[in-house]
């Protein structure tokens, strides 16, 4: 059937890395979607950069909302980042003049994806975002198809990699905080804004948008009560491991009498579980659903690779045609979708 074309805003690590892999799997992937995947067109901010890809070949255009609005584009790929300015703009635009959205911007969702969404609903269209919530784990797409006959009773996780990092190496190597936090900003682990990561506000944007899908609720970042990670001192690290835990910034949520409930904060988890064993930059998810019992998923969650990965699975779904929305799922419509409530702390 005719190819499915992509406008792909954004050429930094992730956009990179997609481009390598339509690259790379042209033929895998048209096996795989029934049709090709063709890349119209490209923008990013600075065109001469040298870049790991050759992106010759596309039609380059330096505004994004130019982008957006091109007609040989079936599905816009924002690839910029950002929860305000030209990634809202750009996303608004490419679904109000026709488009499917494949976005990896947690923050744009967290903020704005009920806005978004029941744009998308207005206008026919939909929204993918499976690399905006733990990178290359696939734990979207998991509640949405792999756990559709289940209710989901409760999702936890450690999602920013960096704050799992810090809090790891704090442990192995006995280093003060504001040590291993200078290392990681060195490392290039850190946001551009490093509070995103320390101050548990990255981790927290992501659990606002798994909670509403696994709870059919609106997303409500409001609703999440955050704490970070900088006050957690090497000596509460070695009191915690003294009686067998270890601090995990954790997000928990779950549906309770009083509403939802969602919960970004240092945790003491028992050292030997799997969250207590996750090391390094990895991120973990624990679902707990009616059928399934409790499943329990590990990966990368940040990196060219996974996070192009999971832009890929929604590129393919949308070539395969699958265009569900998938917030509001468990209501079947978005605008009748029950309210988040906060629970009283
Ligand atoms: N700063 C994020 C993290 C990047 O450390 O997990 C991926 O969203």
């Amino acid at each position: 059937s005719a190819p499915i074309r992509l406008g792909i805003a954004g050429l930094g690590t992730v956009g990179i890395g997609v481009v390598k892999i339509i690259q790379k799997h042209a033929e895998l992937l048209s096996a795989r979607c029934g049709c090709e995947i063709v890349i119209s067109a490209v923008s990013a901010r600075d065109r001469r950069k040298n870049r790991d890809a050759d992106v010759s070949g596309y039609a380059w255009v330096d505004d994004p909302l130019e982008l957006a609005a091109r007609d040989d584009v079936d599905v816009f790929v924002e690839l910029i980042g950002g929860d305000h300015g030209v990634a809202r703009e750009a996303v608004e635009l490419a679904l109000k003049t026709g488009k499917d959205v494949v976005t990896a911007n947690k923050a744009l969702l967290a903020m704005h994806g009920q806005e978004l969404a029941e744009l998308a609903e207005e206008q026919g269209r939909v929204i993918r975002f499976e690399a905006a919530v733990a990178g290359g784990i696939p734990v979207i797409k998991t509640m949405t198809e792999s756990l559709a006959g289940n209710r989901i009773s409760r999702i936890m996780g450690v999602m920013n990699g960096t704050c799992n990092y810090i809090l790891t190496r704090m442990e192995s190597a006995g280093l003060p905080y504001e040590t291993v936090f200078d290392e990681a900003r060195r490392l290039g682990y850190l946001e551009a804004d490093p509070q995103l990561d320390v101050g548990g506000i990255d981790a927290a944007h992501k659990l606002a948008i798994l909670s509403s899908i696994a709870f059919g609720t609106r997303v409500a970042f409001d609703g999440v009560e955050i704490e970070g990670i900088e006050r957690i001192s090497i000596d509460d690290i070695h009191r915690a491991a003294d009686m067998g835990y270890r601090i995990k910034l954790l997000g928990v949520a779950q549906m309770t009498a009083r509403g939802l409930e969602q919960r970004m904060s240092p945790c003491l988890v028992p050292a030997d579980s799997p969250l207590g064993q996750l090391q390094g930059g990895t991120n973990m998810v624990v679902i707990e659903a009616d059928s399934v019992g409790q499943l329990v998923l590990r990966g990368a969650g940040a990196g060219e690779g996974p996070t192009a990965s999971a832009v890929m699975s929604d590129i393919v779904e949308l070539a395969r045609k699958v265009r569900v929305p998938v917030f509001g799922q468990p209501a079947g419509s978005l605008t009748r979708a029950q309210p988040a409530r906060t629970a009283v702390p």
